[in-house]
């Protein structure tokens, strides 16, 4: 590549050799070194030229390229985003390195959520896994298929905890736990980040909803939130956290309010909480457009007051809007802005720059012209085996009567559903530069598992939706569902024909990818009625039905659940995904997967999480009392529990050990259990240990994820997994909101679901 820049550095040598050290280089990539190199190329920038910095702007396909270029020419944009070939990204980056003043690089980001050309299962699957290493290796994967398009960074790990099942981005998310996320987006950050996010095939995160999105009442998008502190630093906040302690240079902010404070204007999240207290140095990013929506939240009245505070709370950069540029240079002018807040922004931005290491090789993820892939789409810039392998450990399976599963790869088999045959449904939402026609549908993964050796017969039954509202809402920036034309009652009654031929029927239904998406929140958790209705009568047929569920939140399927004879949680397993279901569906792969989030049995029990606090009137299922937490007319607890998920073997656990019945002031204390497989196949689980401090000054859940293990084992093969407590599991914030272990008893579980556990004791001194 050196030839592209040596022609500019000898333009711009001759022309401004003060300019040299800016230029592409050698520098060390240490945090001191960063500073005095950004410090010096602060003070050669002019105010406009810093207020480009702040400037992030969406380059797709249709953009005008000349206005693009234009802006880029006179630094007026500091980093582009959704353009997605080395081709484009090269021409604006020669752009802002050959005609700007000051040649500094832009840097190229997108949001890859579960992969860049292939796609993964969606981070709701992958949390599914339980399998950091499977986690790591989506993000290795992903960061060099989006290095290798030329991006820098990428909007991701997204860990907003969710326990509201109605919010459709709970699918790009790692469910309702705090410490399953944390543990995700750690893994994410460290894989996508790999050594150095300079490296050529390593991209930097940028970790988001900053802060509580997940939290959003009832669920609606963009809604407010409220949220006591004691829940926001236990539950809410350390995944953010732990993502950046695994050192993500970016942060998105959130597009909702947090005690009636947009996140887009809370200094107090992100400067006292971010910058002071977590120390962080990267970048912040508004969300798209948030910073124009301060008007709408009602905390500006105009343009320019939303551009100061966005600015003055903290926020960087903005993403999609010209009023940073638009509104900065009066607001400094008038000193409302100082010099020193602009600097501060654009420093950031030229931080990160740094440490993408784009100051020594703006084009280190370009590589030469020369090298640039023919077709972006190719075949062999996939990552197939590494999608299906982790697309198997994403499933779960949730219920097997009779042992209905595994199918036999002989006989009759009928696949029926609106999901069977769709490759765009299986790749969910955000599937960053993924090609439908690239994915495997179940019915192709079923076609090339059976070939030869069973018969397979395939109808589609259903739409995924016969309401048209919900089916014009799906289909409104693109046909994204194909909508059969045929009546509803002749659609089952073809279905049925197939079934009645087959000696058990798989049906694949569910959610289109659009039903879990940004913007795709829902007032029910329902699979649609006209499926339902589809899956009575291919129930009434009497033929084993094994549903196959496709979705991306947690649905609400008792009654579908009760004519099943086995369920598989698939969510949207990914380009592999066909193959990756068939797998599992005929015994292949023996699943392993853990629900990450409990399934509700009605929409009207949200928010039903497993680490609920205690009340003073629990329900007692074995002593049933009227005057006790929980509703009458709906069974108590969710269908299936978080942590849950069978297997094709069994496996048994052992009474806890304890390495001691007593926990030292700060020390430490181990619990063991002897885990065996006493099935007749191999297979993997997970062990989950739990804790609850049954007596503290406030009230403590009543379990609380606290370690998991994933294990695999032969048939008849034990082995004990021990898991080291130490006094940080044992602390929360208390009323004073100071992070406290008490001393006192401890309860410790363990088992492979958050409900049937081995239970144990230790005392923290
Ligand atoms: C979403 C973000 C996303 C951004 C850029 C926004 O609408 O909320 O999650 O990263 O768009 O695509």
């Amino acid at each position: 590549m050196k030839w592209i820049y040596s022609v500019s550095l000898a333009v711009s040598l001759a022309m401004q050799p003060a300019l040299a050290e800016t230029l592409p280089g050698n520098h060390p990539m240490t945090e001191q070194a960063r500073d005095a190199f950004v410090n010096q190329l602060l003070k050669k920038m002019t105010l406009d030229e810093k207020i480009g910095q702040l400037r992030l702007i969406s380059v797709g396909p249709d953009n005008p390229k000349e206005a693009i270029r234009d802006m880029i020419q006179k630094s007026q944009v500091g980093a582009i985003f959704n353009t997605v070939t080395r081709q484009d990204i090269r021409a604006m980056q020669d752009q802002a390195m050959q005609l700007s003043r000051l040649k500094i690089p832009l840097f190229f980001a997108f949001d890859v959520i579960h992969g860049q050309r292939t796609i993964f299962p969606i981070p709701l699957a992958l949390a599914s896994s339980w399998d950091l290493d499977a986690v790591k290796e989506v993000g290795r994967v992903s960061a060099y298929e989006a290095a290798d398009d030329g991006l820098n960074m990428t909007w991701a790990p997204m860990v907003d905890v969710s326990r509201e099942p109605r919010w459709g981005r709970g699918s790009e998310g790692f469910g309702e736990d705090t410490w399953l996320t944390s543990e995700m987006g750690r893994s994410m950050v460290q894989a996508m980040q790999g050594k150095s996010a300079a490296d050529r095939y390593s991209v930097m995160t940028s970790v988001k909803h900053f802060a509580l999105y997940g939290a959003v009442e009832g669920g609606r998008d963009y809604n407010t939130v409220d949220m006591s502190p004691q829940r926001m630093f236990q539950d809410y906040l350390p995944p953010y956290k732990a993502s950046l302690d695994a050192g993500s240079g970016g942060v998105m902010v959130a597009l909702n309010s947090i005690n009636g404070v947009p996140a887009t204007a809370d200094s107090w999240l992100l400067k006292d909480l971010l910058r002071d207290k977590w120390k962080f140095k990267g970048i912040t990013i508004s969300d798209h457009g948030a910073i124009k929506e301060l008007i709408k939240h009602g905390v500006a009245s105009d343009p320019q007051e939303a551009v100061r505070i966005a600015l003055k709370s903290g926020v960087d950069m903005s993403m999609s809007d010209e009023y940073y540029s638009k509104y900065l240079p009066d607001l400094v002018k008038r000193g409302d802005v100082s010099m020193a807040e602009i600097d501060d922004a654009a420093r950031h931005v030229l931080n990160v720059k740094y440490d993408m290491g784009l100051f020594n090789d703006p084009y280190s993820h370009l590589g030469p012209k020369e090298s640039d892939p023919q077709d972006t789409n190719a075949e062999s810039r996939l990552h197939r085996a590494e999608a299906r392998d982790v697309a198997r450990k994403s499933i779960v399976l949730l219920k097997n009567r009779l042992e209905t599963l595994p199918l036999k790869k002989s006989g009759t088999i009928a696949l029926i559903g609106p999901l069977a045959d769709s490759q765009r449904d299986i790749m969910g939402s955000w599937s960053a530069a993924g090609v439908a026609k690239q994915s495997v549908s179940l019915l192709q993964g079923m076609r090339n598992a059976t070939e030869g050796k069973a018969t397979l017969l395939y109808e589609k039954g259903a739409n995924v939706s016969d309401n048209k509202g919900i089916q014009d809402f799906l289909n409104l920036y693109e046909p994204a569902v194909s909508i059969d034309t045929r009546s509803p009652q002749q659609m089952i009654d073809d279905a049925v024909a197939k079934a009645k031929q087959a000696d058990v029927v798989v049906a694949a239904v569910g959610e289109a990818q659009g039903m879990a998406h940004e913007a795709s929140s829902r007032s029910d958790l329902i699979i649609p009625p006209n499926q339902q209705r589809l899956l009575a009568a291919l129930k009434a047929t009497g033929k084993p039905l094994v549903i196959v569920l496709m979705n991306g939140r947690p649905l609400s399927i008792v009654n579908e659940d009760r004519m099943a004879d086995a369920v598989l949680e698939t969510w949207f397993s990914g380009t592999e995904g066909g193959n990756a279901i068939a797998d599992v569906l005929f015994g292949d792969y023996n699943p392993s997967g853990k629900l990450p989030v409990s399934f509700p049995r009605s929409v009207g029990q949200i928010p039903i999480y497993y680490n609920h606090l205690p009340t003073g009137r629990p329900y007692n299922f074995a002593k049933p009392n009227k005057y006790t937490s929980h509703y009458y007319d709906a069974v108590n607890g969710p269908l299936y529990p978080f942590g849950y998920g069978l297997s094709y073997t069994t496996f048994t656990v052992s009474p806890v050990k304890m390495s001691s019945p007593t926990m030292a002031r700060d020390g430490t204390v181990e619990a063991s259990v002897t885990v065996t497989n006493s099935g007749q196949r191999d297979g993997a689980t997970v062990v989950q240990m739990y804790l609850n401090d049954p007596v503290a000054s406030i009230s403590r859940p009543v379990q609380e994820l606290r370690g998991f293990k994933r294990i695999m084992l032969k048939a008849g093969e034990s082995q004990t997994v021990t898991f080291k407590i130490d006094v940080d599991a044992l602390k929360f914030w208390n009323q004073q909101m100071q992070h406290v272990a008490e001393p006192g008893k401890f309860n410790v579980m363990i088992g492979l679901d958050s409900v049937r556990t081995e239970n144990a004791q230790f005392n923290y001194l």
